[in-house]
């Protein structure tokens, strides 16, 4: 079936896309207030666009026009945000976070986490989180009136020691983090435990390849 998105409803398509495309990794951000408060929500519109320069993206989702929640207001401001990942382990602190908290809240406090100071930025990480990215604001593209996708710079990159398979190498042991990605209708999650490999084909290896695929 084709859903043409001409005159649908702007909540079927967001059905639509996000029954598909998925899981999603999520993207709990944190930012500063003006008052020096800590900003914290997930947002699970997100994924890595570069590894050269390292380039993060995130989409958010405004509350009417003009207003692109407190992240959006806050990195428009400050130029700064932190990226952490969320672990199995974490999800319910990450829940709470969502909740729809007037300005100046702690959310990070309401949810009993903590924070750690970043090594390149002003806005902490969330110290309980086993990876967190230091972004500065690269560009905010405007896509609508109360939507915007962020690109931000990643400067740094904190994991959590136990995490790290060897430093000099940049080996990280992935499962072990245990993270969650956003999955189909709300409120529906999958973590990393069903995993498989698939080496990549050379192209020299192609044609030994396809005659083996085609002797099956
Ligand atoms: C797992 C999860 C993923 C979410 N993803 C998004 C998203 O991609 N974009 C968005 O605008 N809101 C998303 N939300 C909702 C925001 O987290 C929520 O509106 C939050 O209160 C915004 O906080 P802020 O105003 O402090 O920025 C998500 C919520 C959850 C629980």
């Amino acid at each position: 079936m084709n859903f043409d998105f001409t005159g649908t409803p702007p909540e079927n398509v967001y059905k639509l896309l996000v029954a598909t495309i998925g899981p999603r990794p999520v993207a709990w951000v944190t930012t500063k207030d003006t008052d020096g408060t800590v900003n914290a929500a997930p947002f699970s519109f997100f994924n890595a666009m570069s590894g050269n320069p390292p380039v993060l993206a995130f989409g958010i989702g405004g509350r009417g026009p003009g207003d692109v929640k407190d992240t959006g207001g806050n990195i428009r401001r400050t130029g700064q945000f932190v990226v952490n990942l969320c672990s199995y382990d974490l999800r319910e602190e990450m829940n709470i976070t969502a909740i729809d908290f007037p300005r100046g809240i702690d959310e990070l406090k309401e949810a009993g986490l903590t924070t750690a100071p970043s090594t390149r930025i002003d806005v902490p990480r969330i110290a309980e989180a086993p990876v967190a990215f230091e972004c500065e604001r690269l560009v905010i593209v405007d896509v609508g009136i109360d939507r915007a996708v962020v690109l931000g710079k990643v400067l740094a990159v904190y994991v959590r020691d136990d995490c790290v398979l060897d430093a000099e190498r940049c080996y990280i042991d992935t499962p072990k983090l245990d993270l969650i990605g956003r999955l189909h209708g709300a409120g529906w999650y999958s973590r990393v435990t069903d995993r498989f490999e698939l080496p990549r084909i050379a192209l020299d290896q192609w044609p030994a390849r396809k005659a083996e695929r085609a002797a099956k």
